[in-house]
């Protein structure tokens, strides 16, 4: 095994350890079981996440914060359930603990995890594709993986950023010469843990290394593009300054040209602008 591998499997040992991982409320653990069982309703699931305030707050508030392009406000969690579905709503749940603690590990990293999952919002839209719920989902956690490096490996996060800001380099680049690994794998890992289907892991392991022979690589090539434009726009901020590079295959898999980008981005500057720039 060569050096990079073996650290590679050090972070995900280390991973696999309950205790490194960002611990998991326990309603967010029984609303994951609830998404599971298939006899749930959702009344019982909305109950459910109804029995904490501070987290239907949040939900409900990311759902009407121009997410999802609703036209009536959405007022109940179960009214979300029943409109976006299960595992969208087990993705925005999660979303919405796990990712709070963003400020923190990279200031503007919410910002910019909000404005990708409505990007890929717009892209699905754009080529018509269904489940665009789901897949803004997938844009919302695509960073997550930053936010357990800097919780379960300080030191070598805090070795990551001196590396992006000394060197030339990306952030997931910083990475994977750190660590062995980048934060799309380990943020991969975790929601497979949190048992998310392949359709919305995938996505996020895969964002920063599209290939189009994978599965989901469709979703993937959507995510992908939504970060590298969000990059682009400075909305939020990703934690490097240097933009990464659009990977031609994903455009050619979703058969988009100049034209439907510009499309796209005009989307972007005249629905994100409450996004800040930074
Ligand atoms: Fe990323
Ligand atoms: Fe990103």
């Amino acid at each position: 095994m060569d050096e990079l591998e073996e650290r590679k499997q050090w972070v995900r040992q280390h991973l696999e350890r309950a205790h490194s991982l960002p611990t998991l409320p326990v309603v967010i653990a029984r609303v994951i079981g609830m998404v599971d069982r298939p006899q749930t309703s959702s009344r019982q699931l909305g109950d459910e996440i109804a029995k904490d305030q501070v987290l239907t707050a949040k939900v409900l508030k990311l759902v009407n914060s121009g997410f999802y392009g609703f036209s009536r406000p959405i007022s109940t969690i179960t009214h979300a359930v029943t409109m976006l579905g299960f595992d969208a709503v087990k993705g925005l749940v999660l979303g919405c603990s796990a990712l709070e603690d963003m400020e923190e590990a990279l200031p503007g990293l919410w910002e910019h995890s909000l404005a990708c999952a409505r990007t890929c919002a717009f892209i699905a839209e754009h080529r018509r594709m269904g489940e665009v719920e789901e897949l803004s989902v997938s844009g919302l956690l695509h960073d997550l993986g930053k936010v357990v490096l800097y919780q379960g490996f300080a030191q070598q996060f805090y070795q990551v950023r001196s590396l992006v800001e000394t060197g030339d380099l990306l952030f997931y680049e910083a990475e994977n010469e750190v660590l062995g690994a980048h934060h799309g794998l380990v943020g991969g890992w975790l929601l497979e843990k949190w048992t998310l289907p392949a359709k919305l892991v995938a996505p996020v392991s895969d964002h920063h290394d599209f290939r189009p022979h994978r599965s989901h690589a469709e979703w993937t090539a959507v995510v992908h593009l939504a970060d590298v434009l969000c990059r682009a726009e400075a909305l939020g901020n990703g934690g490097d300054r240097k933009v990464p590079q659009l990977q031609p295959a994903a455009l050619k898999l979703l058969d988009l040209g100049l034209e439907d980008i510009r499309r796209i981005m005009e989307r972007l500057d005249a629905e994100l602008d409450d996004i800040p720039r930074m």
